[in-house]
């Protein structure tokens, strides 16, 4: 496994599950010193002691503790190199706009799009700074398409974490701290799998999009999470960085 992560601190909120999870393995691997920023206090420590980095407790829409994860980051540990900004949520409330009310709106918007706000607003100065750093929002495929099985707050606030990104990406430039908006396919993780087994006609709907032919793995969305955190992506900012297997270039699929 390669080094290119060798004295660099991760933050990476929602850590303790999927997609976090997979990336606090692969940015340890390659040397980052790991912290994990979950609600999930067993699940967080837990992922936290397997890859000898650190748990901070809290909830990604609480602004003072927003605030204080990155500042106690910068004082405890000396930098603040990478911001994975990926906690987020898809409640079954969260439905057709027809049947969404405004509180789950609200709440999805909350934790999935303002958390993000919150985390950049945090992050960066301690960047700029530097005069180095990596941010990482994770949006979604469905912030560049459309579907007519529809969550649409869910929808809303990935389109709003790939807007704020790519403004925050152009905004910060020159500064040395580059923003990019990771926008996964569906992901085999245990809830996916859970609906699937339990509707199959469900899963072919949404499989016969995917020119690949299946859902990606977390292990493959954290290996373009240790990407575009490292220097090897260092004229890549501002993007919309999709890890999709093809699902938004297809029209037929094979
Ligand atoms: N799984 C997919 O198919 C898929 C596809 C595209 C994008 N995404 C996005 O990827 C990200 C991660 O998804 P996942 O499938 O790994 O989810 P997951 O449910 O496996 O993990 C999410 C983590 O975030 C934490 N979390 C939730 N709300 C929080 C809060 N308010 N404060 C702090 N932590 C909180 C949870 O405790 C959990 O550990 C999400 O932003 C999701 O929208 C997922």
């Amino acid at each position: 496994m390669s080094t290119r992560l060798d004295g660099r601190v991760a933050v990476i909120t929602g850590g303790g599950s999927g997609i976090g999870l997979a990336s606090a393995r692969r940015l340890a691997s390659e040397g980052a010193k790991v912290v994990i920023a979950d609600l999930d206090e067993a699940a967080g420590k837990a992922a936290a002691n397997e890859v000898s980095g650190e748990f901070v407790g809290l909830d990604v829409t609480d602004a003072d503790a927003v605030r204080d994860l990155f500042d106690s980051v910068k004082a405890d540990l000396g930098s603040v190199d990478i911001a994975f900004n990926n906690a987020g949520i898809s409640p079954p409330e969260d439905d057709s706009i027809l049947d969404t009310d405004l509180d789950a709106w609200q709440r999805v918007q909350q934790v999935n799009l303002t958390s993000v706000y919150l985390c950049c607003k945090y992050a960066i100065p301690h960047m700029r700074e530097q005069g180095r750093g990596s941010i990482i929002n994770t949006a979604s495929f469905v912030a560049v398409m459309g579907a007519a099985t529809s969550q649409i707050s869910y929808t809303a606030s990935k389109g709003g974490v790939l807007a704020l990104s790519r403004e925050l990406g152009v905004q910060f430039a020159r500064d040395g701290v580059r923003v990019n908006a990771l926008c996964p396919g569906p992901v085999n993780t245990p809830l996916l799998k859970e609906l699937f087994a339990k509707d199959q006609e469900k899963a072919q709907r949404r499989l016969v999009h995917v020119p690949v032919g299946r859902f990606a793995e977390p292990e493959e969305i954290a290996a373009s999470v240790a990407f575009l955190a490292s220097d090897d992506a260092s004229f890549i900012t501002a993007s919309t960085f999709l890890v999709d297997g093809g699902i938004s270039a297809a029209y037929v699929t094979p």
